[in-house]
């Protein structure tokens, strides 16, 4: 035993109550290699634990892009590695996976948990970028394209859980919205820009939100702006206040928060974008998965995959959606609203 007084270990924050409420008070789960067995535990009961995420629908995107040795694998939408780490080991040896993502702020830590993995270094490429650019991407990387590719569209758990990055109506923080807060307007100077008719358009388009008009006319009040998620939350209580449930009112306001999400990250172009791309993304035969959240981008991904099909781009596109079986939506509620479909290219 040293002579030296040993460092203690640092003490853990301290909060109100029996369990930590905020993001930064939650000790256990911001240093998962600790306490293994109580952050068992929390999942077991269901929920994610903060600053991590829950691949969704895993075996079954195993199965439909049927991952080789040697195979190139593109994960379109990086998050927290969890679909990546499968594809980047099944891949092996001798593959390469490719994985983009538009957060500047998680990148980096996925990428430092894909790499401790210890695969050869040259098995991984990743890069910080839109996925609408994966075309140019793979034409300046592997010109014969991709054998599979897997986007997993929408917000990651980290992103929703993290009060700085304003993406929950539960938690307050600024309402910023942005998966990359380097570029492009928050929700917050958004909302001071648009006109009525503009933001009603963008609930309807963006979230099929029944009260667009109503939100829309009376949310402005120049006097006393908007700038943090529950002071958006708490106007829209006001304003919503005659519908007959809280329930009600909780989708309205999720709605309002999903449409002015898509509207700062220009999501619905860069989707498009994506998906008019896919098919020259991929070698003949390559396999495509995209996991979809809500009617919007399910709209957008069925349609594309039908009509790049009818084109004779790809030889076989999911009949139907597939869903998370009622275990895994138990085990995993944020998998609950996922459809997930797939397509393969034409050899
Ligand atoms: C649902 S999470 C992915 C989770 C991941 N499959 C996992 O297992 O951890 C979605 C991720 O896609 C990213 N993303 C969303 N739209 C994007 C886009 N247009 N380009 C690149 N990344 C995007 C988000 O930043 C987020 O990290």
């Amino acid at each position: 035993m040293s002579d030296f007084p040993q460092p203690k270990p640092p003490r853990r924050p301290r909060y109100s109550g029996k369990n930590p409420r905020n993001f930064s008070e939650k000790y256990k789960e911001l240093h998962p290699d600790r306490y293994a067995d109580d952050l068992q535990k929390i999942l077991d009961s269901g929920k994610t634990l903060a600053g991590s995420h829950r691949p969704i629908l895993l075996p079954e995107i195993l199965r439909i892009l049927n991952p080789q040795p040697g195979h190139i694998a593109v994960d379109a939408t990086l998050g927290y590695g969890g679909h990546a780490r499968e594809l980047l080991a099944a891949i092996q040896p001798g593959g390469l996976l490719i994985a983009t993502d538009t957060d500047p702020l998680e990148l980096p830590k996925s990428e430092a948990r894909l790499r401790a993995l210890g695969f050869p270094p040259d098995s991984l490429l990743i890069r910080r970028m839109n996925f609408a650019g994966l075309q140019k991407l793979l034409a300046e990387t592997t010109p014969h394209g991709a054998d599979l590719i897997l986007a997993d569209l929408g917000v990651s758990s980290m992103q929703i859980d993290n009060p700085s990055r304003g993406f929950s109506f539960k938690i307050d923080g600024p309402l910023d919205l942005r998966m990359n807060p380097q570029r492009g307007l928050s929700a917050a100077s958004l909302l001071t820009k648009l006109s009525p008719p503009q933001l009603e358009k963008i609930l309807t388009e963006n979230a099929d939100e029944p009260h667009a008009a109503l939100i829309a006319s009376s949310l402005f009040t120049p006097s006393s702006p908007i700038i943090t998620t529950t002071q958006l939350a708490h106007r829209l209580r006001q304003i919503l206040q005659t519908l007959p449930t809280t329930t009600e009112v909780d989708l309205s306001i999720r709605r309002v928060f999903q449409a002015l999400r898509i509207a700062v990250n220009d999501e619905f172009s860069a989707l498009d974008t994506f998906l008019r791309h896919l098919p020259k993304c991929l070698k003949p035969g390559g396999r495509l998965a995209i996991l979809s959240f809500h009617s919007g981008e399910d709209r957008r991904v069925k349609h594309a995959l039908k009509s790049s099909f009818l084109l004779g781009d790809y030889s076989a596109i999911a009949p139907d959606i597939l869903r998370p079986t009622p275990d895994e939506q138990r085990s995993n509620p944020r998998s609950s609203s996922a459809k997930l479909r797939w397509a393969i290219r034409s050899a």
